[in-house]
């Protein structure tokens, strides 16, 4: 939506204009899936699709929200924001006011128009770039002084506890925190972070959706989470003071297996080995070894199908695809998983054969149409005047 429409639109559901435009950003991984909530490194990258948030400053006792595609004004009470969770729309607003007032901030009126262009459920997290753009807002209307990465935590919190996903910290940090041209390597145990140029020369990201439709992602996602909580567990019977999951060598992890039962241990062995990965992909990428990196994304796709279970006929339709085109140097799909997008190295001057081949044949496959989506990384947090 151009800024003159959104202005219409503010004008008609609230009067008056917007003077302020906060955007935090959708996000792909490059790798490292699955990890972040065991203590891992992951490496993303914030994108062009945004989450566009028109706002002004009322100072009274209520925050008004919208949607550019949901033209219905949600009032949210600023002394009652904890009533808020069974919202379908509107949640996770109320989750991080209510999660910055707990912190100490002072929460303001205001009325807020989101216009997000992060396609919902598409694994490139939507929802952290509703929750990070509504961090920024609150605060910059609170006069308050405010660290990024302390938004992006408040964020989690309230995906966490107001709507009951228990994400790790990857989307909202890199939706606060990306670099243009960068992605990020991110100790999500530290908090350490590097930005590394993504520099892929000839050769540019893919970003494709699966369209499955949208199905217990949340659910799924907590069953996993709990079995990799039950794997660590496991492992400090004998090894107390390991400090998560992550931090287990792949040598390591082969003497403490048969501590494990079946699918916990499959679970475990791909933390283990996606972080791996990780650290060879971001060596590859310095070195501009593209061959490498590609070779490692697939690797990454075949352990979440394989030994994590995260993937689905669509996903790895998608990705094999990907792998078959000769201009292609490896894919893999991206957040959550069970639906949602992929990405893929793919030379810049063969893309567009390549959207128009996978494209056809996926949907010869699947009987409905992916989605491609034409990228670019950019920074996370923004906050410009009108
Ligand atoms: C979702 C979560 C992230 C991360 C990814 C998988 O996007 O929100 O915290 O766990 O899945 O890597």
């Amino acid at each position: 939506m151009e800024q003159r429409e959104a202005q219409e639109l503010f004008a008609e559901l609230f009067g008056g204009e917007a003077e302020d435009l906060f955007t935090a950003a959708g996000r792909i991984n490059v790798i490292g899936e699955h990890v972040d909530y065991c203590g891992g490194k992951v490496f993303p990258a914030a994108l062009n699709l945004r989450c566009n948030v028109y706002g002004r400053k009322t100072g009274g006792n209520v925050i008004r929200v919208a949607a550019s595609d949901f033209k219905e004004v949600v009032t949210l009470e600023i002394d009652k924001l904890d009533s808020y969770k069974s919202l379908k729309w509107g949640n996770y607003q109320a989750g991080v006011a209510y999660y910055l007032q707990e912190a100490g901030t002072p929460i303001v009126g205001c009325d807020l128009l989101y216009d997000c262009t992060v396609p919902f459920g598409s694994g490139l997290s939507s929802s952290a770039a509703i929750e990070v753009s509504t961090a920024v807002a609150l605060s910059e209307y609170a006069g308050v002084q405010y660290d990024k990465v302390q938004l992006a935590l408040v964020s989690q919190k309230a995906e966490n506890k107001y709507a009951g996903v228990n994400c790790g910290i990857m989307d909202q940090f890199a939706s606060a925190m990306g670099k243009k041209d960068h992605a990020i390597l991110l100790d999500c145990s530290t908090l350490e972070y590097e930005y590394v140029p993504l520099k892929l020369g000839d050769y540019c990201i893919v970003v494709a959706n699966c369209n499955k439709p949208h199905n217990l992602v949340e659910s799924k996602y907590n069953v996993r989470r709990h079995e990799v909580e039950t794997a660590l567990k496991e492992i400090r019977k004998v090894m107390p003071d390991l400090p998560c999951l992550a931090a287990l060598t792949p040598k390591q992890f082969n003497e403490v297996k048969y501590l494990l039962s079946g699918v916990v241990s499959e679970r475990a062995e791909h933390v283990v080995n996606e972080c791996e990965r990780v650290k060879k992909a971001v060596e590859a990428l310095k070195a501009g070894d593209l061959v490498e990196l590609g070779q490692l994304l697939n690797e990454s796709h075949y352990s979440l199908r394989d030994l994590y279970e995260v993937t689905g006929r669509e996903l790895d339709t998608l990705s094999a695809l990907a792998r078959k085109e000769t201009d292609c140097l490896g894919s893999r799909m991206i957040g959550a998983g069970f639906g949602g997008c992929t990405i893929s190295i793919v030379k810049k001057s063969a893309v567009d054969g390549f959207i128009r081949r996978v494209g056809k044949a996926y949907y010869d496959a699947i009987g409905y149409r992916a989605g491609f989506y034409e990228t670019s990384i950019e920074d996370g947090i923004t906050v410009s005047k009108l």
